[in-house]
């Protein structure tokens, strides 16, 4: 078997699909924030605010890069920015099968309302931040995968269900 990739816009439950489904599957979970965190000694957030996020972006490439030459195989989970280098994308598929957890605006709005990790988006109005970002980035994750499956008003169980019969 190989890697299986979830890709998606924050909030669209990547994390604890990624989990679930690493139980299923019976391989481990890996999530790439997380690993970066890990090996920068960081939180994301203080990097987006003291270096930067251009050096967040390095280290995404560079934690694909690390999985790459890793022969495990994992369900792994990944920011919501990884889709955007060309690199990559490249990268991801190379690792496996991408699989995009495709959510609408209001569905991520109603999910991440008060949150205060993410970094893009602590702004004055994070519904109309959502909405532009997604305008710009969903063909980006659509061309990113392997397969595309809709998340809203579904279960988790639902989910994992699709997911496991595309796998199959
Ligand atoms: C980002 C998504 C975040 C994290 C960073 C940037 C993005 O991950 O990588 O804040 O650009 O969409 P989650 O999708 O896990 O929230």
């Amino acid at each position: 078997m190989n890697n299986v990739i979830l890709v998606g816009y924050m909030g669209c439950g990547k994390t604890t699909v990624g989990i679930r489904l690493s139980y299923r599957l019976k391989i481990p979970f890996l999530d790439t924030d997380k690993e970066i965190e890990k090996d920068h000694n960081c939180v994301i957030s203080d990097v987006f605010a003291t270096l930067g996020e251009e050096t967040f972006r390095n280290w995404e490439t560079e934690s694909l890069v690390k999985l790459c030459k890793n022969n495990a195989v994992y369900v792994i989970s990944t920011g919501g920015g990884m889709v955007l280098r060309e690199e990559n994308r490249r990268l991801l598929k190379k690792l496996g099968t991408v699989i995009y957890l495709r959510a609408k605006p209001e569905t991520i709005a109603e999910r991440l309302k008060g949150d205060t990790t993410r970094p893009l988006l602590q702004t004055e109005n994070p519904v109309q931040r959502i909405q532009e970002m997604l305008q710009k980035r969903a063909s980006i994750y659509e061309q990113a995968a392997d397969v595309i499956l809709d998340v809203d008003d579904k279960s988790f169980e639902e989910i994992l269900d699709e997911i496991e019969r595309k796998l199959a």
